[in-house]
């Protein structure tokens, strides 16, 4: 049996990137051999092990065949027989297949090491084509790699295209699609994912409702940058930039949808763009299963984005509304992340990159206020059930008056 480090672990090595987690393949085993050496299986139908004591994947050299649609439609092949080379080129990218023994000399029968020297992102053969995740998967290595002057092969990117057109992304399941944008989205450049999936037409049949904003204008004075697309590619860079964590960036990329309901009579204006963006939220955070903290932010940050950009002019009981509606009392780390997309929004403008943001501080100065509010001394004046609610309410308001008296 011969052992090789395959895949993200060798490319990663060779663009002297850190190296996270090591995929090895074991060639000339049986099932057996594995079992009897102490390695444990990963699952019933799937020759791949678990190392007894390191805990990393060993797979056998195999070759796939797709027998069908969606991702159920697999059949695998694993035996002794398959070599290394019939292995590597099932796989999705040439840099992604290239093998390693514990000498270090390199096996790249597909010329990963050129397309790494070339910064490209090329599929290895037409075997591509049976996983559909991968359109994906090179969308995301695009964003991560961005900024070290990779781009996606022209021929690779017309094979992203025909499988976009072919319905194949539609029998993706929302767990493995959602796992491929959140990894994606905490790149340092997430908006280049995006913009790769546009260019090969999957954001139309994944994310349709971000692909419509394509095209649609703003009005220059609060948006130099015009059109509605190029300003949530910019928002998400800001995001990026600013190391936001996954909710503000996710809530970042869909903050604007209602912009693309607008009808064109009315642009490049989008009134009640926030409440009309709701419903297409909802449908992108379910689409993808998306995790409820998630779903959360970008709901609240969809409806009340403007008021966090008008926050000095709110009156105090639009202001009070807006607190309530967060729950600031109970969740201020979600208001902290509110305040901090209306940040990202804000600077992700052309030529605004740098402006400040005194509503922020603005902001968290009036959820410290209404906080403020003790409920002990109202119980003690008899205050109880409703009144007692009505009562908090009136003493939050009276102190954000204060509040904005004295900004
Ligand atoms: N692979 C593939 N097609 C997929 C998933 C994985 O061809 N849909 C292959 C690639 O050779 C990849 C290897 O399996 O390099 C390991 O996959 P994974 O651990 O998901 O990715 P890495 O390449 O290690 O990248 P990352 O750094 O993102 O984990």
């Amino acid at each position: 049996m011969r052992i090789y480090k395959v895949g993200g672990a060798v490319r990663d090595r060779l663009l002297g990137k850190p190296v996270t987690d090591i995929d090895w393949v074991v060639v000339g085993a049986t099932t057996e051999e594995m079992l009897a050496k102490g390695f444990r299986p990963v699952g019933a139908d799937f020759p791949v092990f678990l190392h007894p004591k390191s805990g990393e994947e060993y797979a056998l050299a195999r070759t796939e065949r797709k027998s069908g649609r969606g991702y159920g439609g697999f059949t695998f092949h694993a035996s002794p027989e398959v070599t290394l080379e019939e292995d590597l080129i099932r796989r999705d990218l040439t840099i992604n297949a290239m093998a390693e023994d514990d000498q270090q000399n390199l096996t790249d029968p597909y010329h990963g090491q050129r397309d790494l020297e070339a910064r490209l992102l090329r599929h290895v053969s037409p075997a591509f084509a049976e996983d559909p995740l991968r359109v994906l998967r090179v969308a995301r290595f695009a964003a991560r790699y961005a900024a070290l002057g990779f781009t996606v092969a022209p021929e690779t990117l017309e094979l992203m295209r025909q499988l976009s057109e072919s319905g194949e992304l539609e029998a993706l399941t929302p767990e493995r699609s959602w796992k491929e944008i959140s990894r994606a989205l905490m790149e340092d450049q997430p908006q280049v994912f995006i913009e790769v999936l546009r260019a090969c037409g999957a954001l139309k049949v994944l994310m349709p409702e971000v692909d419509a904003l394509f095209g649609v204008p703003q009005p220059p004075a609060h948006h130099p940058e015009i059109d509605t697309g190029a300003h949530t590619l910019s928002v998400l860079q800001q995001a990026a930039l600013h190391k936001q964590p996954l909710t503000v960036r996710w809530a970042c990329l869909l903050h604007d949808l209602g912009k693309g309901l607008t009808p064109k009579e009315e642009w490049p204006r989008h009134i009640a763009h926030e409440f009309k963006g709701l419903k297409l939220i909802k449908a992108v955070n379910e689409r993808f299963k998306v995790p409820r903290d998630c779903q959360e932010l970008a709901m609240l940050v969809g409806e009340y984005h403007t008021h966090g950009h008008r926050a000095l002019e709110l009156k105090p009981s639009t202001l009070l509304e807006l607190l309530q509606s967060f729950d600031v009392y109970r969740r201020p780390q979600r208001f902290e992340e509110f305040i901090a997309a209306c940040e990202m929004d804000a600077r992700g403008r052309e030529g605004l990159e740098q402006r400040s943001y005194p509503q922020a501080d603005y902001l968290r100065g009036a959820a410290t206020a209404a906080r403020s509010i003790a409920v002990q001394p109202l119980l003690e004046k008899g205050f109880k059930g409703p009144e007692l609610g009505e009562a908090i309410k009136r003493e939050r308001l009276k102190a954000l008056k204060a509040y904005k008296e004295n900004a």
